[in-house]
């Protein structure tokens, strides 16, 4: 892949409120062993009433901002990835440029369900290396408590609020992005989704539902059989041999299914960066969340080279290898 574009700074801010499993166990018929037993998880964030996706966006911008010293007021566009827009219109890209005064930029959410940070970073690759713009800032973010249907055990108990941003900027020296796949099943739209204006699927009644609607064991085995599969034709788009691997980075839907997926490879799990344990399962967010744990107690460092694999809702998911090109040295 002949890229022009390079990862440059990190930021992330999850809500205050910890929602723990033993919380979890006072609302529905569920109890901490089968939460960390199925899921991995023990707790999640929770964004307060008043707190919305573009909040939690706008908080993790100003995170990178204060860590890497950062100008945004050149970015050229603004991606959200997100499944829990502030509204409908305008989008929440906008309301971050407002936020920030970015004078001339352009601003869209893409939604992609979990693996919308992929897709947004691929976007931003594809923007840079075109030569069409310069400086894109990525910023996923997800207050999915708002849209979880707390009297359904078998979802409520998964998902959380937080969000990340990344800076990607115009470098044709030293370039992050080595390798990208791609691949949708449009047909299985059905095993996870929330209404909007229709509620019916092909003829088929849905879930009238403005909340989360998942077939569990479906999303499963369609992750742990086409995740293997993309990390295979990743490795050998780049070129790369699996133990040349530092770290693997998949949305961190649940610590059982990554399990499984590692074993299926024989990767590693020590090697793998995930950041449900404490967060749940915040979709568009989980990577860039997974990431900046590690960038912070200093497991990632520049140059690394991470595979990431975002997957979800669609059924739709995107890989991609990049070499971490933030510098470790900047008022971290
Ligand atoms: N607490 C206690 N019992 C529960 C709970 C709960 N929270 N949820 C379900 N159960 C019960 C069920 O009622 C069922 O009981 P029964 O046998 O008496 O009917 C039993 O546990 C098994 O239920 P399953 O749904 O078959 O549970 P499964 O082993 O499949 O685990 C899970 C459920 C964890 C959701 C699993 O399917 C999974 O990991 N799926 C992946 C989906 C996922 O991560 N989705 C996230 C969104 S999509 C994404 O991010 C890509």
């Amino acid at each position: 892949m002949n890229s022009k574009a390079r990862i440059t700074a990190i930021g992330s801010y999850v809500p205050n409120k910890i929602m723990s499993n033993d919380d979890l166990e006072k609302i529905v018929d569920t109890s901490d062993e089968w939460i960390v037993q199925r899921t991995g998880m023990k707790e999640r964030r929770i964004a307060a009433e008043n707190e919305f996706t573009s909040t939690l966006c706008i908080r993790a911008v100003n995170d990178l901002i204060k860590r890497y010293g950062v100008n945004i007021q050149d970015v050229d566009m603004i991606i959200v990835p997100t499944t829990t827009s502030d509204f409908a219109i305008p989008s929440t890209a906008s309301m971050i440029q407002d936020a920030f005064g970015i004078p001339e930029a352009g601003a869209i959410d893409v939604n992609a369900a979990c693996a919308g940070l992929t897709y947004g970073l691929h976007l931003a690759n594809c923007l840079i290396t075109s030569g069409l713009h310069r400086k894109v800032l990525v910023i996923a973010g997800e207050t999915l408590s708002k849209v979880t249907d707390y009297t359904d055990r078998t979802s409520c108990v998964l998902f959380g609020d937080g969000a990340g941003a990344m800076l990607v900027e115009y470098d044709a020296e030293q370039p992050s992005f080595l390798s990208y796949i791609q691949d949708t099943k449009g047909s299985s739209g059905k095993h996870l989704y929330r209404t909007a204006l229709r509620n019916e699927w092909y003829g088929e009644p849905l879930r009238d539902s403005e909340k989360m609607v998942q077939n569990g064991r479906e999303v499963y085995k369609w992750a742990t059989r086409t995740v293997p599969e993309g990390m295979e034709k990743l490795l050998e788009q780049a070129n790369i041999k699996m133990k040349d691997l530092n770290w693997f980075v998949p949305h961190s839907a649940n610590l059982r299914m990554i399990e499984s997926i590692c074993e299926k490879k024989g990767f590693p799990i020590e090697k793998v960066l995930t950041s449900m344990v404490y967060y749940g399962n915040t979709s568009s967010a989980s990577i860039v969340l997974a990431l900046d744990l590690a960038v912070k107690d200093g497991r990632v460092t520049q140059d690394d080279v991470l595979l990431l694999i975002g997957f979800g809702g669609g059924f739709t998911y995107t890989g991609l290898i990049v070499k971490w090109g933030v510098p470790s040295n900047i008022k971290e």
